[in-house]
């Protein structure tokens, strides 16, 4: 007899038409569909938006019985760390390739815990993730591997609005003036990304794409052209596959995106 298969939808709740996406795309992949919502404290620095982060669990499990998920796990923070954890998963590879690594230190040591933590509970077949949080997915892809987890991590594209605007559970933040601008920054990739293709000098384009950007009233983070597998820096198109990858701060949101080549 065939066994039942797992897929497991890794969240932080506040969900979004993404997430839907992401459950969708695992209960076609899978017998049965598990979304954990956590709101992993140790993926934050003290100055971010844990605590203003949105929460909306009622609703986030309306919408997960909707789309028919088996399971929602929903561990606390006692759950998950309880009084004298003290392990931590420090990747390295992707995970320390100068793009979200070098803004947030702490960040891939917080998810790379969680998920391995994640994965060992629910011992999913597959783990379903955004390709939104593109590092983040070569992270975990990677520790997946070099954990002999036995899950394999799948990435699912980007779910947008109808102005380009990636979803994310952060675009909540945004005034309204600040969200007529953020679909620039998807703007600005697509252009890159076609002047790229069309064989234009990359330097010169991503510097052009980062003024455009700061004209629009970001700070920008980083605008990168990376390997779209190790993501290691990329200076001509036959380096490639190439990934464009993007952050940058509107008011006080900060938000990413990235594509393809
Ligand atoms: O992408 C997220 O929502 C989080 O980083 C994850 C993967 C659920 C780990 O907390």
């Amino acid at each position: 007899m065939r066994r039942t298969t797992i897929a497991l939808v890794p969240t932080m709740g506040a969900l979004h038409a993404g997430h839907i996406a992401l459950v969708k795309f695992a209960s076609r992949r899978a017998d049965r569909v598990v979304v954990s919502i956590f709101l992993n404290p140790t993926q934050f620095a003290a100055h971010e938006d844990l605590t203003s982060y949105p929460r909306t669990l009622r609703q986030d499990i309306s919408w997960l019985a909707a789309a028919r998920t088996d399971l929602v796990w929903v561990p606390s923070v006692d759950v998950m760390y309880p009084a004298g954890f003290a392990t931590r998963i420090v990747p390295e590879g992707s995970a320390t390739a100068g793009l979200e690594d070098a803004f947030r230190p702490h960040f891939f040591s917080g998810v790379a815990t969680v998920v391995a933590k994640l994965f060992i509970q629910c011992r999913p077949d597959i783990a379903i993730f955004g390709e939104k949080d593109y590092q983040q997915l070569k992270v975990v892809t990677q520790l997946a591997r070099d954990l002999d987890l036995k899950t394999r991590v799948i990435g699912v594209p980007t779910i947008r609005e109808k102005d380009g605007l990636a979803l994310s559970s952060r675009n909540a933040y945004l005034s309204a003036q600040e969200r007529t601008v953020a679909p620039v920054l998807h703007r600005v990739l697509s252009d890159c990304a076609k002047s790229i293709a069309a064989g234009g000098p990359i330097s010169g384009i991503l510097e052009n794409g980062r003024t455009a950007i700061t004209r629009a009233g970001f700070a920008l983070d980083y605008l990168e052209a990376r390997h779209a597998d190790t993501l290691a820096p990329v200076g001509a198109r036959r380096e490639g596959p190439i990934r464009l990858l993007v952050a940058a701060r509107l008011g006080k949101t900060r938000l990413i995106d990235n594509i393809a080549v």
